[in-house]
């Protein structure tokens, strides 16, 4: 072979080598999870899967609220007519949220949901556990058991996969093989597809406006949404995974539909601890691809980032909160930020998508 002729092929080996390495830079587990997040069959008349609701195109949030914010907050189920009574969080970033508990200052931390109640305590990994709550969640998939659930995964195409990985013998026992649908979910959520780390910010490619975006965020938020890297993650997550109440008001127009669960008061915390003194607190959410996510807060009220630090900034100029009680009063309500510092706060979490 003469040497243009090796050089030109070698160049195309690399080329197709990278585009394989592309597509398929996702481990067999990692793979096996994307399949089962992805499919519809997980739902009874197989209408949704967790990808409707939790989409890679709009920071993993359901798109139907994200184009609509103002009109629609929850979600619709696959029975399509319930809705939820929260607004669907991002499943991106979800996996450094620690096992339910409290921390050194005895401080809630951890664990999935707004109320925290996957814990973590049962598979030890939240993230897992909560992969197993939506496929039997009337006002979600609505599937009626375990069993059924897992008769669907092994009649799926993608089953060699998951026997490949947990053995011949591994839909034999239904509990067993739904602890590892949960399992292979939480690889998929915390691989580089969905977790991917590769923001204009994590790039360090931040322009002026957004630089001082991120020292106010620094300053003003970073009490909650932590700034630097921890719980061994690479970069910031912009939470600390704890609980607070900021006092988010009552989303009225959610409250008058009448085919959402949406009850007030939302206790949050306490609500799933059954203590008073944790009312009204919701877990902090990770600030990355927020600019995909919109409606924000819990009960979706806010349809815009603007709206949402704003309330942040001056909490008495809104209506009054939707739980009074253990409202934060030193960190939230009255930073005393000008309109411009909000902007330049707001452009740099644009910066935060992937
Ligand atoms: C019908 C819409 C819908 C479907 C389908 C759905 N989810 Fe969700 N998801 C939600 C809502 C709403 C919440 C918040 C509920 C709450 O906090 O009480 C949520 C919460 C989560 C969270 C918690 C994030 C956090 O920071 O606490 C993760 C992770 C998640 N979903 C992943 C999944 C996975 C995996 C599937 C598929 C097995 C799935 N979801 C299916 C609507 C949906
Ligand atoms: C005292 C802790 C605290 C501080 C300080 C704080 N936040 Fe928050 N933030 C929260 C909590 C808790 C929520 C969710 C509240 C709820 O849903 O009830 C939230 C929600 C948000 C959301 C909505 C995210 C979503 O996915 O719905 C954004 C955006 C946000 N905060 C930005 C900021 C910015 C910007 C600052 C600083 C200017 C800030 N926060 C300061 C606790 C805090």
């Amino acid at each position: 072979m003469n040497k243009t002729l090796f050089m030109t092929a070698l160049c195309s080996a690399t080329l197709v080598g990278g585009a394989a390495l592309a597509a398929s830079s996702l481990s067999d587990m990692e793979q096996l999870g994307r399949h089962l997040y992805m499919d519809k069959n997980l739902s009874l008349t197989s209408s949704q899967s967790c990808a409707t609701c939790h989409h890679q195109n709009y920071g993993f949030v359901d798109p139907t609220n994200s184009r609509d914010p103002y009109r629609t907050m929850v979600s619709l189920g696959d029975d399509g007519v319930s809705k939820g009574g929260r607004n669907a969080p991002t499943s991106a970033y979800a996996g450094y949220s620690p096992i339910f508990g409290l921390d050194e200052y005895g401080t809630y931390q951890g664990g999935m949901f707004w109320d925290g109640r996957k814990t973590g305590d049962v598979l030890g990994d939240p993230l897992a556990e909560q992969a197993q709550g939506p496929p039997l969640n009337p006002v979600e998939m609505n599937m009626p058991s375990v069993e059924a659930v897992v008769d669907r995964v092994a009649a799926a195409n993608y089953a060699s996969q998951f026997l490949k990985l947990f053995g011949p013998d591994a839909f034999v026992d239904a509990n067993i093989a739904y602890d590892n649908i949960g399992r292979a979910i939480a690889a998929y959520e915390r691989s580089s597809e969905v977790t991917a780390f590769s923001s204009r910010y994590d790039k360090g490619n931040l322009n002026a406006q957004e630089r001082r975006g991120l020292v106010l965020v620094e300053n003003f938020c970073g009490n909650c949404h932590a700034t630097e890297a921890a719980f061994g993650a690479p970069a910031a997550v912009f939470t600390n995974y704890h609980y607070e109440n900021i006092g988010v008001p009552v989303n009225e127009s959610l409250l008058a539909d009448p085919d959402s669960v949406y009850a007030i008061p939302d206790n949050g915390l306490g609500g799933f601890l059954g203590d008073p003194a944790e009312n009204g607190k919701f877990k902090i959410p990770t600030l990355r691809n927020v600019a995909l996510t919109a409606p924000y807060s819990h009960n979706g009220y806010f349809p815009t980032l603007t709206a949402i630090v704003s309330f942040h900034n001056s909490r008495d100029d809104w209506p009054l909160p939707e739980v009074g009680d253990n409202l934060n009063i030193t960190d939230v309500g009255n930073m005393g930020l000008t309109s411009a510092e909000i902007e330049d706060i707001v452009t740099f979490l644009y910066a935060l998508t992937d």
